[in-house]
């Protein structure tokens, strides 16, 4: 008692008196002292230990490797280096394309990826340290990387200055785009709204119970976007008649019903008539005809797919009928993502493999829990164009947002091939994001305050990378640089999401190292961690018999949108490519559509 008064007198009254953090009451885990994922933990009033179990290094921070430690880091080749090569020497990768060691290849990829993601879940915004409460109470979205402890001398630890540059600013000045810069991997819209609709079903931070928060409860591909992230949302979307979703017809063409036929909340400007209003899961997808395109698509294979379960399986209840197609739709989700999506932005020429059999002779937990980090990052609102054009007609984002007419107006079709043929804006290097998106960024950069995200380098160190030494080294130029420095004083101050946007990219690539060494472990934990992908679920039964499991076998891209629409359209999450090719590029081409499906 006397001993906890005379340590707390001098610290009040020198930070009454004197400055606000006196250098012996400073958290030593505010230095983040330790390394190699070493634990910090404060001991005493002025000492800390970091636990070093099972990192493979010892001593007081962690630094000192043990002997395996030594020779493994001397092997293992860098993130740059093993991305260069999975980014080129394309006749090797033909090679290994087609043979075993694709297998092997893609299976170190998926372990050494997800191995960097906690599991079970450690950590929350209220809590950096291990707790029953953050395992248990999933309203909190997980984090890496514990927050950055309350009570040090600057907002990022001791680096830095003792205020962090304003938002607003910081957006103008580094990240509002001055002039449209196309993707340089040729990425197009189809691809932009389908990262927006398929991420919107597990990024669903809480409005009323803040931004550490989630209402997406099943953290992962649950496919909430699509049946409701709760029971009662999901029931007044059903049909219950064969299992299907609710729906209305336009000149003989499904689409969501309106409000009126599944009363649930859908977000649209005040004074929307209900009869405009379309009903599906996520309840911000009235936002963009982009997003009600994929809803649409989705809902017309959940049907489609119901269909097909009920004729091998005439004495299934509505029930059983639902349940499995949601399954089967889960499953063609992962493959789409896997082999389609996460290929595409990978820009390897490694032919990636959906095939959860990859993981059954290695330790992996079927489990996910969504990360702030993987939140923060996942704003690639680059993408997103200065204007959209559908069948040559140019709309602006005032005629394009919450536009209740568009999609009925051209039709799927029409919209899926007008979005694979135009190209999307650059995400990274800075400057890439158009005026009317830029509050989110803005928002972004208010959040991982609030939520005391800590230092990108941080972060790079976390999975594997090496800090930057200097804001020359992470922009690769002088000039931006100088001006960053100037306002956060010290490099290993900089914030999370500005390093992600403002690190040079690499050569013909979406974006810079750090937002695909952070970004893919996240993203690959999430599918592959899926229960679908678990021995006891991975196997026919579960998706009702052999034709529900090829169905997610071979789902694809076009095939989601050419079973599903009259006329098979040009579908793709690239442009297509100049026509000085032979033919050979873009196997999810529409070339002959009706022959291939
Ligand atoms: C451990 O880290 C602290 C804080 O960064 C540093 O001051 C100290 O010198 C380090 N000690 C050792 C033994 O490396
Ligand atoms: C190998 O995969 C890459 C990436 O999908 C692709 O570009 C390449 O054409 C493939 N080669 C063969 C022979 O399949
Ligand atoms: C999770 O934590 C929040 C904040 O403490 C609390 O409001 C909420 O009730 C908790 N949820 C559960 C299911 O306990
Ligand atoms: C919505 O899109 C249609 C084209 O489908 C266009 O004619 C209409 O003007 C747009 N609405 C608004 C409010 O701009």
């Amino acid at each position: 008692m006397t001993r906890l008064c005379l340590s707390v007198a001098p610290v009040i009254l020198l930070s009454v008196c004197v400055s606000p953090a006196s250098p012996s009451t400073v958290n030593p885990c505010c230095y983040y002292p330790c390394q190699n994922k070493g634990v910090c933990m404060r001991v005493g009033w002025e000492d800390y230990e970091c636990d070093c179990t099972r990192t493979g290094y010892f001593g007081i921070n962690c630094t000192l490797p043990e002997f395996w430690t030594r020779l493994r880091v001397l092997l293992k080749p860098s993130p740059a280096v093993y991305h260069f090569i999975l980014t080129h020497c394309k006749w090797l990768w033909d090679i290994i394309n087609t043979t075993f060691v694709r297998d092997t290849l893609m299976k170190l990829v998926l372990t050494v990826r997800a191995n960097l993601i906690p599991s079970p879940p450690t950590y929350n915004s209220a809590y950096g340290y291990i707790s029953w409460e953050s395992y248990a109470n999933v309203s909190y979205f997980t984090r890496v990387l514990p927050p950055v402890p309350e009570d040090c001398p600057t907002p990022m630890g001791t680096s830095g200055k003792k205020q962090l540059p304003d938002p607003q600013l910081l957006a103008e000045k580094f990240l509002l785009r001055r002039q449209f810069q196309r993707d340089p991997r040729g990425t197009n819209l189809m691809f932009a709204f389908f990262a927006q609709h398929f991420t919107h079903q597990f990024f669903k931070t809480s409005g009323k119970m803040g931004p550490g928060f989630t209402k997406a409860l099943g953290h992962g591909v649950d496919l909430g976007h699509l049946y409701g992230d709760n029971l009662e949302r999901q029931h007044q979307l059903r049909l219950f008649k064969d299992g299907k979703l609710k729906y209305q017809l336009r000149d003989g063409e499904m689409y969501p019903p309106t409000v009126l036929e599944a009363e649930v909340h859908m977000i649209y400007p005040p004074g929307t008539p209900k009869e405009k209003k379309l009903a599906v899961g996520q309840e911000v997808f009235g936002l963009l005809p982009g997003l009600m395109m994929y809803a649409t698509l989705w809902l017309r294979e959940h049907n489609r797919v119901c269909e097909v379960l009920k004729q091998e399986h005439p004495t299934w209840s509505d029930e059983q009928l639902f349940q499995t197609a949601r399954l089967v739709l889960i499953g063609e989700t992962i493959k789409i993502v896997v082999e389609e999506y996460v290929q595409h932005l990978s820009g390897y020429f490694l032919r990636l493999k959906f095939d959860p059999e990859l993981l059954f002779d290695v330790q992996f937990q079927y489990r996910n829990r969504i990360a702030v980090e993987f939140n923060q990052l996942y704003h690639w609102h680059g993408l997103m164009p200065d204007s959209f054009v559908i069948q040559g007609k140019e709309y602006s984002y005032q005629q394009f947002i919450y536009n209740t007419s568009m999609l009925m107006d051209y039709g799927v079709e029409a919209l899926v091939e007008s979005f694979s043929k135009q190209i999307a804006g650059k995400v990274g290097g800075g400057q890439s994001i158009n005026t009317h998106l830029l509050k989110v960024a803005v928002g972004v950069i208010e959040e991982s305050r609030l939520l005391r995200l800590q230092p990108f380098n941080e972060y790079r160190k976390r999975f594997s990378m090496k800090p930057y030494k200097s804001f020359q080294e992470l922009t690769g130029e002088e000039e931006k640089a100088a001006a960053l420095e100037e306002l956060y004083g010290d490099i290993n101050a900089l914030e999370f999401y500005p390093g992600l946007l403002l690190e040079k990219p690499q050569p013909n690539s979406m974006f810079g190292e750090s937002m695909v060494e952070t970004g893919a472990p996240f993203s690959l934990k999430g599918l592959f961690g899926n229960p679908i992908c678990s021995p006891e679920y991975w196997k026919p039964s579960t998706f009702g018999g052999a034709a529900g499991f090829e169905i997610v076998k071979t789902a694809s891209l076009q095939k989601l949108v050419c079973r599903n629409v009259r006329r098979c359209p040009f579908v793709s999450f690239h442009v297509p490519e100049p026509s000085t090719e032979t033919g050979t590029t873009g196997d999810h081409q529409a070339k002959n559509p009706s022959t291939e499906l």
